[in-house]
């Protein structure tokens, strides 16, 4: 049996004629820039997420980016994360001219280790930028701590987290801003890019407005440089559909984790832990093992996919000047050590079995 990652079009085909059809309407309504379902899209997830306030934008990375220059981070300033993410999240802090320091994660979470914050602290140090990696929601008690101590800015990386919760409240509404990405296999994902930007106070959410559409609030007056970062009025579309089965979704991850636990107990394989101060969103499912690439071999050789969420951390890359970057051992034996394993809401029961067979007989 082949077992993919994801099944987008398996849950395609559950939404197949509402989504047909709302497509249908909107092209027949040809307001594709900014449209009803962009500005309804924006209402609707800021009411499920309880944010202040929501803006769609065009990708993750936009997110990322508008979120970081509306919390006023600038260039020469220094911006703290983790090192293990995808890149964009130290891209964006890059574009603006400041200075990702990356800092090591706790064992086991993946997440930033807020041990570790305070002595990478300096002077030109603005803000926190915690990635609630893989849907589970950062040590945001301790992290928003330290940055009232030090009067810094706390920027949520949630392009992995959608509805997940810690301490009963969503990921995004914790710190001043926070950044989501609707990629097509994000927990909730649309079908090409999308992203957003969820902010606290008003000010901040005047500038996203503005900055992803070409630093303007009224046409044709340009108070500030933006960008052309607005999400599209189809992607809208199917975004307001998924996000009413968002708790469904959230919910089958989390069983789909559950049982895989169950499954992999007592084995090599070391299975992520279920917090219960806070709701795990399951957007992947990352075990850790010795020889992970004879695993990664054995298994895709079964026709099971699985994937490596990170072989290279961020401080190792290139393009972060890999020699100069300090030494993150549990960041750099994390990457030599982790296997995300299929997991979407549509998952059975044997698709499960047959990937635990698989993974235990490598
Ligand atoms: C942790 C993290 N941050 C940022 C992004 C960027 O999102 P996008 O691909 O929508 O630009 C991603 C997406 O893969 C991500 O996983």
């Amino acid at each position: 049996m082949n077992i993919p990652m994801v099944d987008l079009k398996g849950q395609y085909e559950t939404l197949k004629t509402e989504i047909d059809s709302a497509i249908l309407q909107a092209l027949g309504e040809t307001r594709f820039i900014l449209g009803p379902n962009v500005q309804a899209f924006d209402q609707e997830a800021a009411v499920y997420l309880g944010a202040n306030h929501a803006i769609s934008c065009a990708s993750g990375t936009d997110a990322l980016h508008l979120a970081l220059l509306a919390a006023g981070v600038q260039c020469g300033d220094e911006v703290i994360t983790s090192a293990f993410t995808f890149i964009a999240t130290a891209e964006a802090i890059r574009y603006i001219g400041a200075t990702p320091v990356f800092i090591d994660i706790q064992p086991g979470s993946f997440n930033i280790d807020p041990d570790k914050i305070r002595a990478a602290i300096t002077a030109k140090t603005r803000a926190i930028l915690p990635v609630h990696l893989f849907g589970q929601p950062a040590d945001m008690d301790e992290i928003q701590a330290l940055a009232d101590e030090f009067g810094l800015i706390v920027v949520e990386d949630c392009a992995q987290s959608f509805g997940s919760r810690y301490r009963g409240k969503t990921t995004g509404t914790i710190g001043a801003v926070g950044a989501f990405s609707f990629f097509p296999s994000k927990n909730l994902g649309c079908y090409g890019d999308g992203g957003m930007v969820t902010a606290a106070d008003e000010d901040t959410a005047k500038q996203i407005i503005m900055l992803r559409n070409h630093g303007s609030s009224q046409q044709y007056h340009h108070d500030v440089i933006g960008f052309n970062s607005r999400l599209d009025e189809l992607q809208a579309v199917i975004l307001r559909i998924k996000l009413r089965h968002i708790d469904d979704y959230n919910r089958k991850r989390l069983a789909v984790a559950q049982r895989y636990n169950r499954l992999l107990a007592g084995s090599r394989f070391q299975t992520p832990a279920i917090p219960d101060d806070r709701d795990h969103v399951f957007h992947q499912y990352t075990v850790l093992c010795d020889e992970r690439d004879a695993v990664r071999e054995a298994i895709t050789a079964k026709g099971i996919a699985c994937a490596v969420y990170y072989p290279i951390p961020l401080h190792r890359q290139k393009a972060f000047g890999h020699t100069e970057q300090p030494e993150l051992p549990v960041t750099e034996l994390t990457s030599s050590r982790c296997l995300s394993l299929p997991i979407f809401p549509e998952m059975t029961e044997q698709q499960i079995e047959t990937v635990c067979e698989a993974v235990l007989g490598a």
